[in-house]
């Protein structure tokens, strides 16, 4: 059996696994009982791999890929499917060979090296003996392929941005609630800055007769929304575009579109550019549409005590050592464990070169001048419908 680089792999896999058995504050239960979980396996296996027991030893593979799969699946598999592809980059700095369009990780080298000896009981071992292997293992398949799991980064992604938006599901389900009592039950929705797709993930699942356009500027969070999401059934299209300009409308290719939905994104854009889209929307929009924008709009200089209150809230619950506190990642850890992902370098190269010379916007309207733009914007009414400090849902009827 060849297992040249073996060494290494088993130190880099204990490398991974430190953390997590050491446990800290980022360190969920859940992710420490797998951890152990997998030691416990990974040295009943190694002892059957010294033993020369092949066939025990393919038994207890099949059992350990099944647990692993088994953890996986049961959703808490963000840091792992990062430990896993982790270990691919370990294995192939060990000097094993590239294989681009299969490449394993480091616990699939061991599958592999398994496989070239015992060819049919590896493809044994590959499905799922219960018939479900597709669905069951497809993470683990995935993983083992080398491919991104898009739908753990928009998991991670929905975790890391609730550190910023206090009852984010709440504000969501607030927005959902509107679509659903001022909407017919087919509608077509715009996700303005859409990420990847979190509001576009919410409207699809609560209305299943709606369709979705998703636009963005960032081709990283778009292809992670694509990857997690699809074209959720021929009902989502993602369109990459810069809201700051007025071309995106011209994307739509003359769409239908019901209501523009927006969640903590708009903030982005210089005043002058986010007058200019309520503009557009306006134009978009047709009479009695709905434009949903969930966002922290802050208190007016009338409201000096109110716009200090929410600003002593918000330095608070920002603090990295609140993030530490609450166990939930930071969007720049986000960004950082990303960029280790196989795929992350071209299109994080991608995303500089879409960002160039764009900076945060050094103003912010306030709540009383989003209304009044779009009211000049053509909007007959707009109004706060949830809110929660300057964390809030704005609704502006065409
Ligand atoms: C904090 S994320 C929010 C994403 C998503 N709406 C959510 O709630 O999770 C802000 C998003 O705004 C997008 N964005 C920023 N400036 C933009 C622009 N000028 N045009 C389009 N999208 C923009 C970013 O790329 C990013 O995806």
């Amino acid at each position: 059996m060849d297992c040249s680089g073996c060494g290494d792999r088993v130190r880099a896999f204990a490398r991974l696994l430190r953390p997590a058995v050491r446990g800290g504050p980022l360190v969920r239960r859940s992710d420490r009982l797998e951890a152990w979980v997998l030691i416990v396996l990974g040295a009943v296996v190694a002892i059957a791999f010294a033993a020369g027991w092949e066939a025990s030893t393919l038994i207890l593979l099949a059992g350990l890929d099944r647990s692993v799969r088994k953890l996986l699946d049961a959703g808490r598999h963000r840091t792992w499917a990062r430990r896993w592809a982790r270990l691919d980059a370990t294995r192939n700095a060990s000097g094993h060979k590239r294989e681009r369009s299969a490449p394993a990780v480091a616990g699939g080298a061991a599958f592999r090296a398994v496989a070239n000896s015992q060819p049919e009981s590896y493809r044994a071992i590959g499905r799922d003996p219960r018939g479900g292997g597709r669905q069951l293992g497809g993470l683990m398949d995935r993983i083992r392929r080398g491919e991104t799991d898009w739908a753990g980064w928009l998991r991670r992604w929905d975790a890391q941005q609730e550190g910023y938006v206090a009852r984010r599901e709440a504000r969501f389900a607030a927005m959902l609630d509107v679509a659903a009592r001022l909407l017919p039950a087919s509608f077509v929705a715009l996700d303005l800055a859409c990420g990847p797709g979190s509001v576009s993930q919410r409207l699809l699942g609560r209305f299943p007769e709606a369709r979705v356009i998703a636009v963005d500027i960032d081709p990283v969070m778009l292809e992670v929304g694509r990857g997690a999401l699809g074209t959720g059934g021929g009902r989502l299209r993602w369109i990459e575009a810069d809201l700051a300009s007025s071309d995106w409308v011209g994307l739509l290719g003359g769409a239908r579109v019901d209501a523009a939905f927006s969640s903590t994104a708009l903030h982005w854009l210089e005043p002058a550019a986010l007058i200019r889209l309520y503009g557009d929307l306006s134009r978009v929009l047709p009479s009695g549409g709905l434009f949903l924008n969930a966002d922290h709009l802050p208190f007016g200089p009338e409201l000096p005590t109110f716009a200090d209150l929410s600003d002593r809230a918000l330095d608070e619950q920002w603090s990295d050592s609140e993030f530490a506190a609450r166990g939930i990642e930071t969007a720049e850890q986000w960004w950082e464990a990303f960029a280790d992902e196989p795929a992350a370098a071209s299109m994080l190269e991608q995303r500089r070169a879409r960002f160039a010379g764009k900076r945060r916007p050094e103003t912010r309207l306030d709540l009383d001048a989003h209304v009044a733009a779009l009211r000049d914007a053509g909007f007959r009414e707009a109004g706060t419908v949830w809110q929660e400090l300057s964390n809030r849902v704005l609704l502006a009827v065409r």
